[in-house]
C-alpha cells in the first residue's frame, strides 16, 4: 500500500514537472507534445532534455527522502526506487535511459568499455580544467547520447569521504545493500557517472 502511494506521488511529481517544463502552450489548447521531448531538436539536445528531466525527478524524490528519513533512510529509497524511477521516466519520455559509472554502487550500473571511454574523456578534461561536451553515437535503430553526472554537496553524504562526509550508520546500510560498493571517495564537482540515453530515429 505504502509503495502504491509512493509510486502515485512519484507519477504526480513527474506529471507536474513535465507540465511545468513543457514549452509555451496556450490555455485551453491541447499540447500533443506534453509527454515527449520535441522532435525538432537535435538528438543531443533531445537527449539532454530527457536526462535533465530524469535528474530533476530523481533529485526531488531524493530530497524528500532525505528530509523525511535522513541520509541513512534515503539509501533505501535510492536502492528501491532509483532504477524504477529512471525506467519510468524513460517510458514517459519515449527513450531508454540509464545511469552508469566507473566506480559503481549497484553492480547493474557498471559502465561498459564504450561508456568508460567517454568517462575517461570527461575526467581528463576536468583534470585539465577544460570544457567537456556530451557525446553521440549512431545505433542500428537510433542514437545513443552520453552526458556527464557531476557531484554536488548533497551527493557527498552517500558518495563522499568515508571519514568526514558519510555517517557510519549510512555507510553500514550502504554496505548491507551493496557489499561490493565502489561509489565512495568522490569530491565536489567530480564526475560521478554518466547518463546514457537511447533514442529512436
Ligand atoms: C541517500 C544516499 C544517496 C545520496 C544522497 C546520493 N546517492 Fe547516488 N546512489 C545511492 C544509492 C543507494 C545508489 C544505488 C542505486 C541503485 O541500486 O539503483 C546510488 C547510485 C547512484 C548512481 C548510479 C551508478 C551506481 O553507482 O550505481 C549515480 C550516477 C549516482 N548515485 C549519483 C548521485 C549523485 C550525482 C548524487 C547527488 C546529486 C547522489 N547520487 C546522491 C545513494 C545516494
Amino acid at each position: 500500500m505504502k509503495k502504491t502511494i509512493f509510486l502515485l506521488s512519484s507519477i504526480t511529481v513527474l506529471a507536474t514537472l513535465i507540465n511545468c517544463t513543457s514549452p509555451t502552450t496556450k490555455k485551453g489548447e491541447k499540447d500533443k507534445d506534453s509527454t515527449a521531448v520535441s522532435n525538432r531538436l537535435t538528438p543531443i539536445e533531445k537527449g539532454s532534455g530527457i536526462a535533465s528531466r530524469t535528474k530533476e525527478v530523481l533529485g526531488m524524490n531524493l530530497l524528500t527522502a532525505i528530509s523525511q528519513r535522513g541520509a541513512g533512510g534515503a539509501v533505501d529509497f535510492c536502492s528501491t526506487r532509483a532504477l524504477h524511477l529512471t525506467d519510468s521516466m524513460g517510458k514517459v519520455l519515449g527513450a531508454g535511459i540509464r545511469r552508469v559509472a566507473e566506480k559503481n554502487r549497484n553492480p547493474v550500473n557498471q559502465a561498459d568499455s564504450t561508456e568508460l571511454d567517454y568517462i575517461r574523456q570527461v575526467q581528463n578534461a576536468i583534470s585539465k580544467g577544460e570544457s567537456f561536451k556530451p557525446a553521440l553515437s549512431e545505433t542500428a535503430t537510433g542514437y545513443r547520447a552520453y552526458y556527464p553526472i557531476l557531484t554536488d554537496k548533497l551527493c557527498l553524504q552517500c558518495h563522499g569521504d568515508l571519514k568526514t562526509e558519510i555517517k557510519p550508520a549510512t555507510y553500514t546500510r550502504i554496505r548491507e545493500l551493496y557489499p561490493a560498493d565502489k561509489a565512495i571517495g568522490f569530491r565536489l564537482n567530480e564526475l560521478r557517472g554518466i547518463w546514457v540515453v537511447d533514442m529512436k530515429k
